[in-house]
């Protein structure tokens, strides 16, 4: 067996030995997971049970599942947060419709608004997390948008995004329940929120469904998925909506970690996470002396956004910094360092991380006057019509004018600046060429 390009990478990678600051949550430690998982991977059997019309077994773990989260139903996906996605939409617009939509949300998002021809009406965030960073939702624009939308079917935040900001998840979800709307959250990094100090998870905290990427935080194997809900409407056809996107032929190995970790959880993830937290905030206050601050507000406690370009470095610098030390983060643009810290990140993980940080040689923040986000543009097509139909990558030059087929979202501040659907201005154009992005995909 020499021919195995993606089997030779992985063990190559693994070969490097380095401290993993990203998901999946297990950190692939020995005792995150039992070392003889493979020996369980079955199909549907008999006393197996079957995910889609889940009796057994799955039953049984999926309602362990909802009563640790306090839902009123939880699904188990094996094809990540997408399928609990896809499904969260279908089940407040079956035949699509129209949602009010944070405008930074997952490409998954937009591919189902195209599956289910939904139109989006965009919120936009507030610059409230600071520099470089997207920031959130704010509830007045979420009560606005409600009452200039009175057909609206749902609002959809992502909450925390991706550096660890969180939206205000109570005042919007009271604002959703007073509108009569569910309020559903992409809580794709938010899965151990629950488990924290205070409960920040958004399903405790107000939110009508959550897509929660459990692999993302927990020991959970790549593509586990939970899918909680709290709409008392949504649970009989919610078996039904997974399905309509699901593999018929789910993992059971990732199952199975999904119901370990749910164990996992009820016996040691309040003291873990509480140990994570302190570790974290150990790691805060060292960056913080060499001026490297994290987003403002609300924000997950655990996880690590080092924004260094306050300090001078570029994030992409100190990301290959970070690798030089053995450390690999899960993301880095030019304004900051994202890093997926969890309970299975050992001290001398945290020891190497301390040490590249003091290896960071803080400087003058690199000031760079924010460009202003263009004004969004006009939609002349749905996401489904403009997805759907064949594309053509075009300069920018020859593409003002034109429908965008790809959303553009250049970082920072990761709001997209277009959608598919969407026109493409000079204004747009201008403002991706300050990206260095000289080219889109357009419909034909
Ligand atoms: C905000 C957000 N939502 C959804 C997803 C999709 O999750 P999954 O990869 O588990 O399908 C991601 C993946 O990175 C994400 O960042």
């Amino acid at each position: 067996m020499t021919d195995t390009p993606l089997y030779t990478a992985l063990l190559e990678h693994r070969q490097k030995n380095r401290a993993s600051f990203h998901t999946p949550g297990h950190k692939n430690v020995p005792g995150a997971l039992p070392p003889d998982l493979l020996s369980l991977d079955f199909t549907e059997l008999p006393d197996t049970d079957s995910l889609f019309e889940a009796e057994g077994a799955i039953l049984a773990a999926e309602q362990r599942a909802a009563r640790l989260f306090g839902a009123k139903r939880t699904l188990f996906s094996a094809g990540g947060c997408t399928l609990c996605l896809q499904a969260m939409l279908y089940l407040a617009a079956p035949r699509g419709g129209t949602i009010l939509f944070d405008r930074v949300l997952h490409r998954s998002v937009v591919h189902t608004m195209a599956l289910l021809d939904i139109t989006p009406v965009w919120i936009l965030p507030r610059p409230t997390a600071g520099r470089g960073l997207p920031g959130r939702v704010d509830s007045r624009d979420v009560l606005s948008a409600l009452r200039e939308h009175p057909d609206a079917k749902a609002v959809f935040l992502t909450s925390p995004d991706y550096y660890g900001v969180l939206a205000d998840i109570p005042a919007i979800s009271a604002i959703c329940r007073e509108a009569g709307v569910p309020l559903l959250v992409d809580n794709a990094h938010g899965t151990h929120l629950a488990f924290l100090k205070k409960n920040l998870h958004p399903l405790f905290l107000g939110a009508s469904a959550t897509a929660c990427s459990a692999h993302k935080t927990l020991p959970v194997l790549t593509g586990g998925a939970w899918l909680n809900l709290a709409e008392p409407s949504f649970v009989s056809d919610a078996k039904r909506a997974m399905a309509l996107f699901g593999s018929t032929s789910p993992s059971y190995l990732v199952m199975a970690s999904l119901d370990l970790a749910r164990a996992w959880l009820e016996e040691s993830g309040r003291a873990a996470f509480a140990a994570l937290e302190d570790r974290v905030a150990a790691v805060r206050k060292l960056a913080a002396r060499q001026g490297i601050s994290a987003p403002e507000g609300d924000c997950d406690p655990v996880r690590l956004t080092l924004r260094t370009a306050e300090a001078g470095i570029l994030g992409t610098d100190a990301a290959e910094l970070l690798r030089e030390h053995g450390v690999e983060p899960e993301y880095a643009d030019a304004a900051q360092v994202v890093l997926i810290a969890t309970p299975f990140n050992s001290e001398s993980d945290f020891q190497r991380l301390e040490t590249a940080i003091r290896a960071l040689r803080p400087g003058k923040a690199i000031a760079e006057a924010a460009p202003a986000l263009p004004a969004l543009p006009p939609m002349l097509l749905t996401p489904r019509q403009a997805l759907l139909s064949p594309a053509e990558e075009l300069p920018l030059a020859a593409a003002v004018g034109r429908i965008a087929a790809e959303t553009a979202c250049p970082c920072p501040p990761g709001v997209p600046v277009v959608m598919p659907g969407e026109k493409i201005t000079d204004e747009i154009a201008d403002f991706l060429r300050g990206y260095g992005i000289f080219s889109l995909k357009v419909v034909k």
